[in-house]
Formats: C-alpha cells, structure tokens, sequence
C-alpha cells in the first residue's frame, strides 16, 4: 500500500495535528521525517488536549506505530520526558509502537546553547528560531560531526561522543563570550535519557520499507511548513531541515514510488512565528481578530514558545508555489470558522514587486519583503461555523471562498476544519 505524505503549506502552524490524527485513523504508521521539537502539535480528544513535540499524534490511535525517522533531530531528554507525560496521561508508548531511527541525529545542551548563542550575535538581525538547538544539530549533521541516536546503545561510546561534542561547544560558547555548559550535569542527564530510549532504537528505514511491502499504510507526518524549507522557504528565515515532499523520502528511506497521496494542509489564513518576509501581514484590529485572545489554546500563540502568531489574508502566490513544490494532490483547509464575522475577506493573487505583477514567490527574502500583495475580495459570512458537519449545510460563501481558493491553486480541496475537535471536519460529499 503506497504511503501519504502530510505537508504545511505555510509557515507552520498549519493546523496539520489535527489533521495527521484524522488520517492516522486509516494509517498502520506514522512516521515524522524532519525537525525536531521545534514543533507543536496539539490535538484534543474529548475533554483530553494532547501537546505533541515530537511524537506524531499517531500515538493517540492504538493500533498505530509511530516512527522518528532518521532526517530528524532528536533532544533525547526532551523525548524521555514527553514519553513520560503521554504515559501519565494513561497512552501506551512502548517499543511496540514507537521507533525511533538509530540515523536520526541528536541535540545536546550544547546544540541549544549555541542556537541561544547565535540569535544573541545575530541581534536584531535574528531569525527568531524556538531555541531548541536544531540548527546547530543540523549543522553537525552536515558537518559530519553529529551524534546519531544508534550511538545511545552504546552507553560508553555515547558518553565519550558527548563529552568531546560538549568541549568542543564550550570553546566555541567561551570564543564567544558566552556562559559554558556545565558538563557533568550536561551528560548524566542525557546518558539517563539514553538508557531510558534504548529500547526504541531501530533501524527504521528496515522497518518502513517491510511494513510498505506488506501493504502497511504509512503516513508521512511533515513538522514546519513550506515556507520554512531550507531551500523553497524564505532563506535564511528558515528552519536547517526539508519539510517538504522531498524531505520525507530522504528523512525515512524509502522511494519516490512508494508515495500515492501528498496532502497539503493551509490555514485559511496566515500566520507566522519567528522573523522574515510575510506579504499579507495584518496589524492593528484586523490581525487581533484573527490571533485571538490567548485564553484558548486556537488562538494564534505558538504551542512551543507562546509567542503571538503574526497573522494575515490568505496568500495565494505562496500557496500555489506550495502545491508545485510539493506535488499536493489535495489541500486541507483548517479554521474556516475564526473567518466568521468578516464581512468581506481578502485573498492576495499575485505581488507588486519594484513596479512589476509578480505571480510567483521571489528567491530573496529581499523581494519578497518588499512584494504588496494584489488582492481579490471575496464576500464574508456571519454565520458560526462550528457545529457544521455536512458540506451541503455550509454558507454559500464558504463554499465559494472555498472553490475560489481550490481554482487558483489548482488543487482540489475536499476536507476542511470549523474547529479543534476531532469531530469539526467536514467532507466534500
Ligand atoms: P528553528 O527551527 O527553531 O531553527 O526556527 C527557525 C524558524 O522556523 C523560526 O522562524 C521559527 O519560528 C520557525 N519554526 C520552527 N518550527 C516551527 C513550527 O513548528 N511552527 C511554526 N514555526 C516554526
């Protein structure tokens, strides 16, 4: 059975949890191939609100194995804890259904020190990244001076690895007049967390590809968006990895031919956390409405940092060149209903870019910072959205921005979501 390949269309934050747990309803695995827990999924189930950095929402379905695979990179103490308060929230997470690649690269303290370490240098310049570590652990991946997780099997050759990494970070952190690590805390932590994790350690290209040749369904569970690929994203205001189609074969080993299905997921509107370009960007009334108050976990607030989602209309250009770049055979649209009230909405078609129409999406964050969005209005609608479950039973005005947005991405879109439940997707009949 071939496998479906999940992807953020935006700049993250696309709604794509809850999404990958609807699918996860037909899938056997899950399997993240990219970042690490820079990302924030949260799905809620019942009076149950599930925060997922790491672990695909997978998880959440008892017959489904999970996989990070190995284009990820993994904090082992961060994973150790959130295994533990999956499990005190009563869901099973056992070597049976949760593998992780012995490929997939680790961060260390000394990776997060040095992402805090490079932001602090960058000063206003900065990329605004969530201080995890995961572009100094990919820069050691690519470096070919990274610490795989295969080595946590090992507790001597993983301890001394980590010793020379952590050293060899001070003398960076200390060049740069920043505060050192304090080493010993530094590797009994994380050897803890490497005893705790060594049983789900695996040669995971293996186990996908015999579970793809048995008839498995594999869901491809992309983290980030589009727009944060470190080569089709705003440069340099990217995330290190490729979250996009092309990363989930590399990032878990198998072949182009094993993918049938390439699922784009798109807010139906914009948002972004972090700095870089962003050519419908709101403020004032219009962006407070579309971000919310905070108090409900919707609201536009990033699920890993807190910090408020910049939020706009929805981008056409980008979503277009979202579907070329990943070969999108349907999009998802998430949270039609926070558009409720607006009486007419804006959705941008192409830029004005140095006095051209500009209908794709410029190489340079340059261009692209100083693209003005050329919009087409469409009409709003009032009414709430929430309890909504049958295509038929939507405003005429959903249903038409909805067709609108299909035809100029030329993607057909055949799911939507009105709200966070697992319950609030609505299907084109
Ligand atoms: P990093 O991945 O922490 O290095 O951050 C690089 C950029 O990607 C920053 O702009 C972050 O805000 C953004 N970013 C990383 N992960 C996510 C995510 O899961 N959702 C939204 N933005 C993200």
């Amino acid at each position: 059975m071939p496998a479906t390949i999940l992807i953020g269309a935006q700049w993250g934050d696309e709604g794509k949890g809850r999404v990958a747990d609807w699918l996860a309803a037909d899938s056997d695995v899950v399997a993240r191939y990219a970042g690490g827990d820079n990302a924030g999924h949260t799905v809620a189930v019942g009076d149950k609100v599930y925060k997922l950095h790491l672990i695909p929402s997978g998880i959440l379905h008892s017959r489904v194995t999970c996989v990070l695979g190995n284009g990820m990179v993994v904090n082992p103490i961060h994973l150790m804890r959130e295994i533990c308060d999956l499990q005190a929230q009563g869901v099973p997470v056992t070597p049976q259904n949760l593998q992780i690649s012995s490929r997939a690269h680790l961060i260390t303290p000394g990776h997060i020190a040095l992402d805090a370490a490079s932001e602090a240098k960058r000063g206003a310049g900065k990329i605004g990244t969530t201080l995890r570590g995961i572009g100094p652990a990919y820069m050691d991946k690519t470096g070919r001076s990274g610490i795989r997780a295969g080595q946590m099997v090992d507790p001597e050759e993983f301890a001394e690895a980590l010793q020379a990494h952590l050293e060899a970070t001070n003398d960076k952190l200390h060049r740069d007049g920043f505060a050192p690590i304090v080493l010993e805390a530094a590797i009994a932590e994380s050897v803890e967390a490497a005893a705790f994790l060594r049983p789900f350690i695996r040669d995971t290209s293996l186990t996908i590809n015999e579970w793809l040749h048995t008839g498995a369904r594999v869901l491809c569970e992309g983290a980030q968006g589009t727009f944060l690929d470190v080569d089709h994203g705003d440069y340099p205001f990217v995330t290190s990895s490729s979250p996009t189609a092309g990363g989930a074969l590399t990032g878990l080993g198998m072949g182009p031919l094993s993918v049938d299905r390439v699922v784009g997921v798109a807010k139906a509107y914009s948002t972004r956390v972090g700095s870089g370009p962003m050519p419908t960007e709101l403020d004032g009334e219009l962006a407070d409405r579309l971000r919310g108050t905070g108090k409900n976990f919707w609201d536009e607030f990033g699920t890993t940092t807190r910090r408020p989602r910049r939020c706009g209309w929805l981008d056409l250009v980008t979503l277009r060149y979202a579907a070329m770049v990943n070969g999108f055979t349907e999009l998802v649209v998430t949270k039609l209903d926070i558009l409720s009230g607006f009486e007419t909405l804006q959705i941008a078609t192409a830029y004005h870019i140095r006095g051209e129409v500009v209908e794709t999406v410029p190489a340079t964050a340059t261009a692209l910072e100083s693209a003005k969005p050329i919009y087409e209005a469409l009409p709003g609608w009032s009414e709430d959205l929430s309890r909504i479950r049958r295509w038929d039973d939507l405003p005429g005005a959903v249903r038409g921005y909805i067709d609108r947005v299909s035809a100029l991405v030329g993607v057909p879109i055949r799911t939507i979501s009105v709200g966070p439940e697992r319950e609030q997707l609505v299907h084109r009949p």
